[in-house]
């Protein structure tokens, strides 16, 4: 796996890792969601350097002249729900981009520390030789990108495949080295040392699903 780790280099981009971290800002839950989505739109900048590119020739008020335009069919895959708002910061660059879209949850068996990972519902188009972006907010386990990235193989082979992510813990991106393909790109805004018994991110930010739209009943 190919793993770019943009904390690696300063940026404006700490501002809005450091600000979804932060309890007195996190208050403000459109504020949250917006520096997701404002992460989102960082990573795929980043991510469409790697992209494959064509010259197109455009035509000014005044000449023509020849660009060099993307030309991936990109699909971006969110996980519901907490990939929402990274999904839209992805969206608001690939906006050409066709979209899928995964519920997958974490079903606490016998006590809150043992989990498993239920995939529900899937909207998906033809993968096949198309350039996957798989939005995930928290990389913690990494059990539900493999269950997720397992769910999709049955719609084709995408040609390439980028996991996009704000915070991850070691033990997650270790997990994804493990079970996805090594060509992945892991595009991430922080890398987290631990993961406490309840597969939380520390320090991490706490339930990015919750943050961004609310608190839900446990079932
Ligand atoms: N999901 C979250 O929202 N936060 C974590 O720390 C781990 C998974």
């Amino acid at each position: 796996m190919h793993i770019h780790n943009l904390s690696k280099t300063n940026s404006i981009l700490n501002q809005f890792i450091a600000e979804i971290r932060d309890v007195s800002v996190q208050k403000d839950s459109m504020r949250f969601r917006r520096n997701i989505e404002r992460i989102g739109e960082v990573l795929g900048y980043e991510l469409s350097k790697n992209l494959s590119f064509e010259t197109k020739t455009i035509t000014t008020p005044l000449a023509t002249i020849d660009s060099e335009v993307p030309k991936n069919d990109v699909v971006l895959c969110s996980i519901l729900r907490a990939g929402v708002p990274l999904h839209n910061g992805l969206l608001n660059y690939f906006d050409q981009a066709e979209n899928a879209f995964i519920s997958a949850y974490r079903h606490h068996l016998d006590n809150p520390e043992s989990f498993e990972i239920v995939v529900e519902y899937l909207a998906c188009p033809d993968l096949t030789g198309k350039t996957l972006l798989l939005a995930d907010p928290m990389l913690a386990t990494g059990q539900s990108l493999v269950a997720t990235f397992k769910a999709l193989e049955p719609f084709g082979t995408p040609k390439e495949i980028h996991i996009v992510a704000v915070i991850g813990a070691e033990a997650g991106v270790d997990y994804l080295e493990k079970k996805l393909p090594s060509n992945t790109n892991l595009w991430i805004a922080a890398v987290d040392k631990t993961l406490n018994s309840k597969g939380y991110i520390v320090p991490g930010l706490g339930d990015a699903g919750d943050l961004a739209f609310g608190e839900k009943l446990q079932h």
